[in-house]
């Protein structure tokens, strides 16, 4: 299945959505263009989800990736940490339309979800739309997302 545009994406979890991550994988497989790299964590060992937020974003904000998608138990952990990396904006969702919602009106580049609050079917579909739907490009969404990212230097 083809997505919108090719796109570099990174993956990484906590040991609290180790087999979530490798449900998102191979949905992310059904795109022929997108290109996935996989920062871990690869083990059932407990780590912290900071640790993996900072990997994960760290290749979006030197521009090695466009998007990722972050994962941890209740996928807030590491939305939160995500969210204070520079030029970050994760979305926590936990279903379809927040998923739409967060590409056409917020432009998130980071996508998280928690392995211990959803099934693998419905996580399937967050990340089908996710990955497949544009940021609208409306002027009043990206003042809104502009004003935003300005709060980080407040
Ligand atoms: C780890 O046990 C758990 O706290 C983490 O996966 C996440 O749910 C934190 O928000």
């Amino acid at each position: 299945m083809k997505g919108v545009n090719t796109l570099k994406l990174v993956i990484g979890c906590d040991h609290g959505a180790l087999e979530l991550k490798d449900a998102v994988k191979k949905v992310l497989a059904e795109f022929e263009d997108i290109q996935v790299e996989d920062m871990g964590t690869y083990t059932a060992a407990s780590v912290d989800y900071p640790d993996i937020a900072e990997k994960v974003c760290a290749e979006i904000t030197s521009g090695r990736a466009e998007r990722g998608i972050v994962l941890c138990g209740t996928g807030l952990g590491i939305s939160i940490a995500a969210n204070k990396l520079p030029g970050i904006r994760a979305a926590l969702c936990h279903d379809v339309f927040s998923a739409r919602m967060s590409r056409e009106h917020n432009d998130a580049n980071v996508l998280a979800m928690g392995g211990r609050v959803i099934g693998f079917g419905p996580a399937g579909e967050i990340v089908r739309t996710w990955v497949t739907t544009d940021f609208s490009q409306d002027e009043r969404h990206q003042r809104r997302i502009d004003k935003m990212m300005a709060l980080a230097d407040k």
